[in-house]
């Protein structure tokens, strides 16, 4: 069966897992030996689970932040299975009552592994029975209503939270704190995605020449997930118009015509950068007055598009609005305006 390839909607290039990413969880390493990149958070995890187990004690609770699409769910269920305990797996989205959550915890065996994806979406109530759970490995359960009501202290077994957010300053600070882990996830260099490229084609059984897991990687967004499924675009390609093998000339040209240019950036993020340049003389413009030109959601600019722009340094944000960078209007071919 043929994928399909909806654009705008359902960018190749974006960050967010898309339901046709179902067959990258086969590509997920299991163990941190496996796991590519990510050194300093890789090597301090290793440590505390290493000193968790010694100590026959629960690992503390690690707290993974981080733009979307960078392993944060694969490093969660690494270490649980470092630790060789269960993998309980859930968002905050998803917890929309404190019973929810009170049910997931008094569920736990000792040591277990919770995950909550999204944290910083769970609701107020919901976060509340976190910080019992964590701290003392408690709930406190509210028995009947008005006056004759009373609290009774329910023991948990100890466990380890995970919890992961694209958002860390939007984490509520004694939520934060109930932490003893906190580790970053950074964006994967280009060289570290050649390694992560050509793991993938190997299981999947794909050829690829160095060079054009370069081309691949260098087009990914310091994303593994977004370079995994140019892979799996740019295998199509190679079939019917090489000879099977990824080259760096295929993956260009299959590239360019998935309309994902030499920096990653696709027709969206391009037009952003024109319309800023040719309607707003680079700006600064408003976020809504871009917004309305290109017809977007400001929130989907915001969270979207600008991450990756600002990233490359192709835009910046200033208190009057965001503005082209001269690294902006060289990507776009256009003389940046002296004055
Ligand atoms: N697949 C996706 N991300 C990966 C990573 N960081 N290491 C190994 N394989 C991966």
């Amino acid at each position: 069966m043929v994928d399909s390839i909806v654009f705008d909607e359902e960018r190749i290039v974006t960050t967010s897992e898309q339901t046709g990413d179902d067959w990258q969880y086969s590509l997920r390493p299991r163990h941190l030996r496996e796991y590519i990149g990510q050194d300093k958070a890789k090597e301090n995890l290793r440590i505390f689970i290493q000193a968790a187990m010694n100590r026959n004690e629960a690992l503390d609770h690690v707290l993974l932040c981080g733009p979307p699409g960078l392993g944060k769910t694969t490093m969660a269920g690494i270490i649980a299975n470092e630790l060789g305990v269960n993998f309980r797996i859930t968002s905050g989205p998803a917890i929309n009552h404190s019973g929810d959550l009170a049910a997931l915890l008094t569920n736990l065996s000792d040591r277990d592994v919770l995950f909550i994806d999204e944290i910083h979406r769970l609701s107020r109530n919901v976060e509340e029975v976190l910080y019992s759970a964590m701290e003392d490995y408690a709930l406190d359960i509210v028995i009947g209503k008005g006056p004759s009501a009373r609290s009774i202290r329910l023991d948990i077994a100890p466990f380890t939270l995970i919890g992961a957010t694209t958002r860390a300053g939007a984490l509520a600070a004694p939520l934060r704190d109930r932490f003893g882990v906190i580790s970053r996830l950074e964006y994967y260099k280009p060289e570290e995605l050649v390694l992560v490229i050509k793991r993938a084609a190997d299981i999947l059984d794909i050829k690829i020449e160095d060079k054009g897991a370069m081309e691949i990687a260098r087009r990914s967004r310091g994303t593994p997930r977004i370079a995994n499924r140019l892979l799996k675009r740019v295998r199509d390609f190679a079939q019917i118009i090489g000879d099977g093998v990824i080259t760096d000339r295929i993956a260009d040209d299959a590239l360019l015509r998935l309309e994902v240019d030499r920096m990653g950036l696709d027709r969206t993020d391009r037009s952003i950068l024109s319309t800023m340049i040719n309607k707003f003389t680079g700006g600064p413009v408003g976020i809504d007055t871009l917004a309305a030109a290109i017809s977007e959601e400001n929130d989907t600019i915001e969270d979207v598009y600008e991450p990756y722009l600002l990233q490359l340094g192709f835009i910046n944000r200033t208190p009057r609005g965001r503005t082209v960078t001269r690294a902006g209007y060289e990507h776009m071919g256009i003389p940046y305006p002296e004055n």
